[in-house]
């Protein structure tokens, strides 16, 4: 794994690799191996950000490297220098770099023309860092996510959503997508989906039913505020409250990758009863990111 720009591009066995490396890293926080020693990453951020920033700030830090922190709206790039320029120019000058922006082609480019170890922090596309550490939170929780079957309720046709609908092809467990036709995945990317772990459900009880893990997002994704009103509207029925959790199975967990908004796709009540959980998997951003850079450093010293 030279770059990390989706959970499509691994393994079942990968992944495994990677949640198992993650774990280690947590047990064993205060002696991360050093292998950033002497390196800058940029992080190159289009988009807002609290967790993944700070994850990644912190997780270079303890890998013994140093973070550059680069607004895309202040960088050239944001008077729309090229990213195939951007990318040979810091190819120069630091030793990797995490993205996050709009289309999966700028990172996917990134990586191309800069040749440096590239991680996609967020596209529209997929969110692959987020959906590692809610693997890792399973895992703690759930002993794993064999014979588990996880729902995913609100914008099933978002980037978390897609992370997750790669997760269970590759992972082989249970994904129920509960959405409105509007929100569901689309055709076009389904049909590049192998296997059938995959079920669309627009009843917001069914789907829910049977679930060991109810998993919910923003409803309105970065770069689609113009949508709000509508979003709002329509993926009301999907609100992870009490009385759609009762549909779950007995024990099962809420998670949420954040931010929440309470009173829309979770209410307070739930996202309080659940905050164990849901801020395990925050912190997991960090142990499930430091794993990646890890072994993307193993793959490029071979
Ligand atoms: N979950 C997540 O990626 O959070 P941020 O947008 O705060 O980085
Ligand atoms: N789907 C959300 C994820 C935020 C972490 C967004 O793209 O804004």
């Amino acid at each position: 794994m030279k770059n990390f720009l989706s959970i499509q591009q691994l393994s079942g066995a990968a992944i495994e690799h990677l949640i198992t490396r993650a774990a280690d890293l947590k047990l064993n926080r205060k002696s991360s191996p050093q292998v950033l020693a002497g390196q800058t990453w940029a992080l190159i951020f289009n988009k807002s950000s609290t967790r993944t920033r700070v994850s990644f700030e912190v997780g270079v830090r303890e890998l013994g490297g140093s973070p550059m922190f680069l607004s895309g709206a202040e960088m050239q790039l944001g008077r729309g220098e090229p990213v195939k320029d951007t990318a040979r120019v810091l190819a120069r000058m630091v030793d990797g770099a995490i993205i996050r922006t709009f289309a999966q082609q700028d990172v996917e480019d990134f990586a191309q023309f800069s040749g440096l170890p590239t991680i996609n922090a967020l596209t529209d596309d997929e969110h692959p860092c987020q959906i590692l550490a809610d693997l890792q939170t399973m895992r703690e929780r759930l002993g794993g996510w064999k014979g588990k079957r996880v729902c995913f309720l609100g914008d099933g046709d978002c980037n978390v959503a897609r992370s997750w609908v790669w997760a269970s092809a590759r992972l082989g467990f249970e994904l129920v997508i509960g959405a409105p036709k509007e929100f569901q995945p689309a055709g076009s990317f389904m049909s590049a989906v192998p296997g059938s772990s995959v079920r669309v459900e627009a009843d917001a009880a069914r789907a829910v039913a049977g679930c060991d893990v109810v998993y919910t997002d923003v409803w309105v994704s970065m770069g689609k505020e113009t949508e709000s009103v509508e979003r709002i509207e329509v993926l009301r029925p999907y609100q992870i409250n009490k009385q759609l959790m009762s549909h779950a199975n007995p024990g099962a967990i809420v998670m949420h990758c954040l931010p929440a908004y309470r009173g829309k796709e979770i209410t307070d009540e739930v996202m309080e009863a659940g905050a164990d959980v849901i801020f395990d998997e925050a912190e997991n951003r960090l142990h499930a990111q430091k794993a990646v850079i890890v072994e993307m450093m193993r793959a490029r010293s071979e």
